[in-house]
């Protein structure tokens, strides 16, 4: 089956800045996918390009099967959603989600009947009749939503649309967008740098950086399989341990950290040959941590001594710093409520472990 919205090799550059390259994206038809990524990672340009709101230098864009590139921006039908409420501040609300029908000479029992429709989607029936200004930042965001699927776009682009609200507003709507976008079924690109709202709303994930896509899945996808550290480092927590390699054959890794102790796991990296330097990964809540005095603690090879230098109870867990040999800080998570900690004090000796095959292994030092 070919995708619904098909994004192909973009390549945006302003005189030597490469915008984005090699951009390359299958939707499916329906799907709320997200771009997620640091500032100037590429995001907007990309969406910006498939709005037709910008050029791309290379690539080309295909929605249900035909180029959407060679079609006028106001002939896309593509809905959009800014950062900025941008609602006409002269027009009332039913006017400003009426508009873009009046543009296109919808009959008028048409334009009322849609607009009825639009402003129950998003629950602000009763504010048909007021002006922009009295509403508040939610609700115009809201508006802007419900002005954009008036039309029934099959695709809605939507640009940081929740940045300029507060957390409290910005989890409400989220809920809202999940809810409208299953009512209505559109497909949807939304763009965000806030790692907990991509997760919360996204079928899928595309992870920018530098004006490449790095990997694309579901959160879940994305959290328990990284293809690179970056990824591993936008999505969730993780602890980066510098390891040199001895051995990387049969699936099996053997390497030494910088303190000369050895450690094995089912992390394996074609890209490393012995000799190189790699970085082992590790989630905090992956990581056990008991006292040196602990029957159990025995070093193997998928375990370190380390320092305790905080601990903090967080209620559902108890989060602890802790130092390796080699003085690096990382972190540990573990379920509250459980005797792990016994014996555990700031300043004690104890022994981190882990299982082996939790791990994962990137070639970047
Ligand atoms: N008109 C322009 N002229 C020159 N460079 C530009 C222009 N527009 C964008 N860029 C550059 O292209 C890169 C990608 O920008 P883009 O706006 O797509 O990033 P973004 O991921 O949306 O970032 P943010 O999260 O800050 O919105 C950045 O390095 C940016 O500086
Ligand atoms: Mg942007």
């Amino acid at each position: 089956m070919t995708a619904f919205l098909q994004i192909q090799r973009l390549r945006k550059t302003y005189d030597d800045v490469v915008a984005i390259d090699q951009v390359s994206l299958d939707v499916r038809k329906g799907e709320f996918m997200t771009f997620l990524g640091p500032s100037g990672s590429g995001k907007s340009t990309t969406l910006y390009i498939v709005a037709g709101f910008q050029e791309p230098s290379e690539g080309r864009v295909l929605l249900d099967g035909k180029p959407l590139l060679s079609v006028a921006p106001n002939k896309r039908n593509i809905g959009m959603v800014f950062q900025r409420y941008t609602l006409f501040p002269h027009l009332t609300v039913g006017e400003n989600v009426a508009f873009p029908l009046r543009v296109r000479r919808r009959p008028d029992a048409e334009v009322k009947a849609k607009v009825d429709k639009m402003l129950a989607l998003v629950h602000l029936s009763e504010c048909r009749d007021r002006m922009p200004a009295q509403l508040s930042g939610g609700q115009q965001q809201r508006v802007a939503i419900a002005r954009a699927l008036a039309y029934d776009p099959p695709v809605l682009l939507m640009d940081e649309p929740l940045s300029a609200l507060d957390k409290k507003l910005r989890e409400e709507i989220q809920l809202e967008l999940r809810r409208i976008h299953q009512e209505t079924g559109v497909t949807i690109l939304y763009v965000t740098h806030d790692q907990e709202e991509a997760l919360r709303l996204s079928d899928r994930i595309a992870v920018f950086n530098k004006g490449r896509i790095e990997q694309v899945g579901t959160g879940e996808e994305l959290y328990a399989n990284p293809a690179s550290r970056f990824v591993a480092s936008f999505i969730g927590n993780s602890n980066f341990l510098p390891v040199r390699l001895k051995s990387n054959t049969d699936g099996v890794m053997n390497g030494v950290f910088p303190n000369g102790h050895e450690v094995a796991s089912g992390a394996f990296n074609p890209a490393l040959t012995p000799g190189d330097d790699g970085t082992l990964m590790i989630r905090p809540e992956q990581m056990r941590i008991r006292s040196l005095h602990d029957m159990r603690s025995a070093a193997n090879a998928a375990s370190l001594p380390v320092t305790v230098r905080d601990i903090t109870y967080l209620g559902d867990a108890m989060h602890y710093a802790v130092a390796t040999p080699w003085q690096q800080e990382i972190s540990i998570r573990m379920p509250a409520g459980h005797r792990h900690d016994s014996g555990l004090a700031i300043g004690t000796q104890a022994l981190v472990d882990w299982d082996a095959r939790d791990v994962r292994l990137f070639s970047q030092a």
